[in-house]
């Protein structure tokens, strides 16, 4: 892993790409966000319920530098995409979907009454793209930084995590809870995000890596379900509390829903309904229970809610995919493990693993196994947490 080449290893390819495309002037500046890692609270944020988060130590690095002539330019090392657009006419584009989100930014700054007069933007992302790692958190964060940063502008952490979140819901279209730009922005070194989505009462719980690893495996398997089904989810949510609306429960959302009325509420709701509702009740009450154990650093109790979680995710949310569940079955046979779930907001993407004692040679052997049974090639990385976006000193 030593050998890797890091994402601030590209400092100066970044820079070079900058001068070279675009013929702006003056200093180019370098920003940096870290992509999250959901530990637990599947889909449980846009039903107000509980989340435990991170970040994850992979960032995307943003050089830039303002301009005066309503031109905006970016530039992705990844994808090697160039794009120029007139500032003033931003318009979501499915072509190049990653240059969405710096142009969510800028045009939801403008609606808050922040004009950008111009901008040269060149990233490179080493958070796995469409992994469930949150890369577009990651995007809006590291743009947005850079353009606050540039402009001297002055704005409060809570009001950029909802500037981002806006951006992705109202420019983007992808109708997201509020998980993804909250841990991203509140997100520390050793430290996981313990939230309530609904009251907004939210604490930060250590985390020490000497007794555990997170080991994110992804499935290799795209995430091209996510946009129709994360809608259908919110849709089938919305359903359940209408009807129990209409049935007498006084809620102001499901996550206020405790596990003992589960019974009396089954014949309200049809089969795939119930189920569902049962997930996002379940989750807030492993959420709770994980807070706990991660403050006693009882790590293998952790893990057995993390699959708890999978199980719930696979069988009653559904966001899980054969493929997914396949990898699921061949990580149990892992020595240390504590325990797996799927991340973000899954139908493809990673899982993420608590283990103890990590072994190489055995993750080899499953990860040929599992070429065999799905074709896909699976990537494996050890991660730990990371810190808050911000603009980064050369
Ligand atoms: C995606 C969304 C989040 C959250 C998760 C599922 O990552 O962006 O808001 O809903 O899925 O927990």
């Amino acid at each position: 892993m030593s050998s890797e080449r890091r994402a601030r290893d590209y400092l100066e390819e970044i820079e070079s790409q900058l001068k070279d495309r675009f013929d702006g002037e003056g200093e180019v500046r370098f920003f940096r966000a870290c992509g999250r890692l959901d530990w637990l609270g599947s889909h449980t944020d846009y039903n107000l319920g509980l989340i435990l988060a991170s970040t994850v130590d992979r960032e995307i690095i943003a050089g830039a530098r303002l301009r005066e002539d309503g031109v905006l330019n970016l530039y992705t090392l990844n994808l090697e995409q160039e794009i120029r657009l007139n500032i003033d006419q931003l318009f979501p584009d499915p072509a190049h979907s990653w240059a969405n989100y710096p142009k969510g930014i800028i045009s939801e700054l403008k609606a808050s009454g922040i004009e950008v007069p111009g901008l040269d933007l060149v990233v490179y992302s080493e958070i796995p793209i469409g992994a469930n790692l949150s890369s577009s958190a990651a995007l809006e964060a590291v743009s947005l930084e850079a353009i606050l940063g540039l402009l001297e502008a002055q704005m409060s952490r809570w009001e950029r995590i909802q500037l981002c979140y806006r951006a992705e819901n109202n420019f983007v279209g992808m109708p997201c809870g509020i998980l993804d730009q909250f841990t991203v922005y509140q997100g520390q070194k050793d430290t996981a995000i313990y939230l309530d989505c609904d009251t907004l009462y939210w604490e930060k719980i250590p985390v020490q890596f000497e007794q555990i690893q997170l080991l994110v495996v992804d499935s290799g398997r795209g995430r091209e379900l996510v946009k129709s089904e994360y809608s259908r989810r919110r849709e089938e949510c919305r359903q359940i509390y209408q009807i129990l609306r209409e049935n007498g429960y006084k809620i102001a959302h499901l996550s206020q829903l405790k596990s003992e009325e589960l019974k009396e509420i089954e014949p309200l709701l049809d089969e795939v309904l119930f189920r569902r509702l049962r997930h996002i009740i379940t989750e807030n009450q492993r959420v709770k229970k994980a807070r706990g154990l991660l403050l006693e650093k009882n790590y293998p109790a952790l893990g057995e809610l993390f699959t708890e979680g999978y199980l719930s995710s696979s069988r009653d949310y559904e966001n899980s995919l054969p493929e997914l569940d396949i990898l699921a079955k061949l990580l149990n046979q892992l020595s240390g493990l504590l325990g797996l779930r799927i991340a973000g907001a899954g139908w493809g993407g990673c899982m993420v693993t608590l283990v103890r004692g990590f072994n190489p040679e055995e993750m080899e052997v499953i990860k040929r196994r599992y070429q065999e049974k799905t074709g896909l090639e699976m990537k494996y990385f050890l991660v730990e947490t990371g810190d808050i976006p911000g603009e980064l000193e050369r």
